[in-house]
């Protein structure tokens, strides 16, 4: 039930007061239950924008569009909620202004990533080895492919590659193993705590078998959703429908989300020179944004306290320069 929905935004009042400097339209690309997006349409609200402004809401699972609707609406700013996936965020971003009548530039973009906290806890979604579920780890249920079709169905050296590389496990062939041994004999795997008994059997002995289910489930999720290809193309296309000085705002729960992310950023703010020694006295292409934050931002202790999520959040934050300008001006 939407009503039903939790998840406390992480670094809410950071990213608010990051993205939201004036009226224009705000896309937040990971919905959820609304909580970021609320705050968001309840600043524009109070700074006296919400006339001139328009939020616009993406997110692939329907529960979340529902929860978010809910709690968004109290505030008395222009919405679009749209289902679909960020890797379309232009698509959707261009129908979205157009539906509206307003130029599709953005002021700010927010990707908070990942699964949210009543997704996690739904045990038929089967994101947790803690609660006994399907294998499935759609963030979209229409979608064809499910954990348990990538767990009974890759080969073992395929399962090994998945866990090693979006897991980065270093079991990734003992566990891979005994999966594809397990299925040999037993038929196949179907449930979450199921395929958790036998990673823990693997893990046996060894010291962190949480560590090790943690990895191995953050793999499937991130095999089942193409999450890495995906994030690189929401992230290229959303610097993309900035307008001048719009932000963007990214939160990653994970190393590999970060990495894609601190990098995308770091080459989009740099000026491309070209080969080494042609000594071209203007760049073959300027930066197309600045780097609002240098080092990643983290939660403070009091938030880390109240929610554990947010231990593991990095926010990085970008501005667009405008064409023909430089950063400072
Ligand atoms: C961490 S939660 C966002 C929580 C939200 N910021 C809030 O405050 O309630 C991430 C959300 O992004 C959605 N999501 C993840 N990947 C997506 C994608 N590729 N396209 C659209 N939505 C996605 C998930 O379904 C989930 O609802």
């Amino acid at each position: 039930m939407a009503e039903d929905f939790y998840h406390e935004p992480v670094l809410a009042a950071e990213i608010v007061g990051m993205l939201i400097r004036k009226p224009g339209i705000y896309l937040d690309g990971t919905l959820g239950g609304g909580g970021h997006a609320s705050a968001m349409a309840r600043t524009l609200y109070e700074m006296g924008y919400w006339e001139q402004s328009l939020i616009i809401g993406i997110d692939q699972d329907d529960e979340a569009l529902r929860a978010a609707a809910l709690k968004m609406a109290p505030w008395a700013v222009n919405t679009v909620l749209v289902k679909g996936n960020f890797g379309d965020l232009e698509g959707s971003f261009i129908r979205a202004c157009s539906e509206k009548n307003m130029k599709p530039e953005a002021a700010g973009i927010l990707l908070d990533l990942g699964v949210s906290s009543f997704q996690i806890d739904s045990a038929s979604r089967g994101f947790s080895y803690l609660r006994e579920g399907p294998l499935d780890m759609r963030m979209d249920r229409s979608a064809a492919l499910t954990a348990a079709d990538i767990v009974n169905t890759y080969e073992e050296k395929e399962l090994a590659r998945v866990f090693f590389r979006y897991g980065e496990e270093k079991r990734s062939r003992s566990i891979a193993k005994a999966v594809a041994e397990y299925r040999r004999r037993n038929g196949p795997i179907t449930g979450t705590v199921q395929l958790a008994g036998i990673i823990r059997d693997v893990a046996y002995g060894g010291e962190n078998v949480i560590k090790m289910l943690s990895r191995v489930f953050q793999a499937l999720r991130i095999e089942v959703n193409d999450e890495l290809e995906v994030l690189r193309e929401a992230l290229r296309q959303g610097i993309g429908c900035l307008g001048e000085h719009g932000r963007m705002a990214v939160v990653s729960y994970h190393s590999l989300e970060d990495r894609i992310v601190k990098n995308v950023f770091a080459d989009n703010a740099r000026n491309d020179w070209g080969p080494k020694g042609v000594g071209l006295r203007e760049p073959l292409e300027r930066a197309s944004v600045s780097l609002v934050t240098r080092k990643p931002l983290l939660a403070g202790e009091d938030e880390t306290a109240r929610n554990p999520r947010a231990r593991s959040a990095k926010l990085r934050v970008i501005e667009k320069i405008p064409k023909g300008g430089c950063r400072e001006c």
